[in-house]
């Protein structure tokens, strides 16, 4: 694979791809991207698994075409309602020094791998797998809310931890799929998708000060809480825009693949701007019922129940699962939803709140443009997470200590699941 990484975002209407490597001055550059619409999957879960081959390989080699290079290694996304995250505790006695010598000592990087090992004492169910570990913070000798103890004085280090586990099929389909395709998923390959997309679009400060991110999919609604730099709930919701297209294509009386065509020239779901011109065509059917018009404002009275309805409910498990209270950053809408025109406003209105924005990825350099968009941030977000481990490998080996970037964050110790 040289030094390029092809992260693959496996969603429920498209499968995209991204590549990239280091350029000559060792900066991160995105030199490819592909994709391809697909129907193997239903609500975030694949169900076919040749149909899912077939849209990750042309999503592949579109990437192979434009970037040059030949991939044999990915990286991939993971969401759905199968996925589940859970706050745990780990306590660890840090030993004195040896020889007799009873005085407190400095935390090493290995009392803290211990310490994060130390909260994952609950055994996941057979067809469960903790997918990542993620440190929120650190107590040493009572003193809370510290990022990384590395160095500190102390008898006992506490950490705070948040564990995301996923159903073990739809990983192991994930790998087949791939493997089918004819590429390898690298070893500690497959990330949530939310958590991919938080590294592409969101910025520290907003990490910092509580966020949550909203994955407005095809078939399902991701959403990952985050507080002080670390995710703190994930949800999923088995609902997203193709269930919008669906009423359209039931209230106009036509094909799923007309109502979709309209809902993205002229859809919307929020009125206040939309006059109330018939201007909207609406094809006939045959030669029998004749061709309609609608206004946008009408058609918006279709869209807005569903997506109002989605966002409803993302708030109320929100609410359900976290302390909303202290999320004082933005609510960042990614995913092709967040495409909708007049969402932001919806988002604004139900969350009852101005801090609403869509995640554009950030740039990553090169001459590939196709990326910077919502329905790319979890793709670009992998590449980004897989090229800060490679770097902080290397960083490892040359012997500086590494950057607590979110991805970073991430233990490796856990991620073991093939
Ligand atoms: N400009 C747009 N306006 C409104 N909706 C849009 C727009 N662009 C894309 N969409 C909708 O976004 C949905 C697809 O989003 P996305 O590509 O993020 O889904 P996915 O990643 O394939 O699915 P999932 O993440 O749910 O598995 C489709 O329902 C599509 O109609
Ligand atoms: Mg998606």
């Amino acid at each position: 694979m040289n030094d390029s990484i092809v992260c693959l975002d496996i969603g429920t209407s498209v499968v995209r791809a991204v590549i990239g490597d280091f350029n000559e001055n060792n900066v991160l550059q995105i030199t490819g991207t592909g994709q391809c619409a697909t129907s193997g999957l239903r609500n975030g879960l694949i169900v076919n698994i040749e149909e899912t081959t077939r849209a990750i390989r042309t999503a592949i080699e579109a990437v192979e075409m434009v970037s040059g290079y030949e991939v044999s290694e990915c990286v991939a996304s993971i969401g759905g309602a199968h996925i589940a995250g859970l706050n745990s505790k780990g306590f660890l006695t840090l030993p004195s020094l040896g020889g007799g010598d009873k005085r407190m000592r400095e935390v090493t990087q290995h009392d803290v791998e211990r310490v994060i090992q130390s909260a994952n004492w609950m055994q996941p169910p057979p067809d469960r797998q903790i997918l990542h570990v993620i440190p929120q913070s650190y107590i040493v000798d009572g003193q809370g809310g510290i990022k990384n103890p590395v160095n500190m004085i102390g008898t006992h280090l506490e950490a705070a931890v948040h564990i995301i586990t996923a159903a073990i099929t739809p990983l192991q389909n994930i790998q087949r799929c791939i493997s089918r395709a004819g590429y390898t998923l690298a070893a500690n390959g497959v990330m949530l998708k939310t958590l991919a997309a938080t590294q592409a679009v969101m910025t520290d400060e907003e990490l910092e000060l509580g966020s949550i991110l909203i994955d407005l999919g095809g078939g399902t609604t991701d959403v990952l809480v985050l507080y002080d730099g670390a995710p703190i709930c994930t949800a999923s919701l088995p609902y997203g825009g193709i269930g919008v297209t669906n009423d359209i294509a039931v209230v106009k009386g036509i094909s799923f693949d007309t109502a979709e065509r309209i809902k993205l020239s002229s859809g919307s779901c929020w009125g206040e701007f939309l006059d109330e011109e018939a201007d909207v065509i609406i094809p006939g059917v045959g030669g029998g019922r004749p061709p309609e018009s609608v206004s946008r404002l009408e058609l918006c009275g279709i869209i807005r129940p569903q997506v109002e309805n989605i966002l409803e409910m993302v708030r109320r498990e929100v609410y359900r699962l976290s302390s909303v209270d202290s999320l004082s950053g933005n609510i960042v809408l990614v995913g092709g939803g967040a495409l909708m025109q007049g969402v932001v406003e919806l988002t604004q209105e139900v969350f009852n709140t101005s801090s609403v924005r869509v995640g554009y990825p950030r740039n990553f350099g090169g001459v590939v443009e196709e990326y910077r968009s919502p329905v790319f941030a979890a793709a670009a977000g992998l590449f980004y997470d897989a090229m800060d481990k490679r770097k902080n490998q290397e960083t490892a080996v040359s012997g500086k200590r590494p950057v607590w970037t979110i991805g970073e964050k991430i233990s490796k110790v856990f991620r073991e699941f093939f």
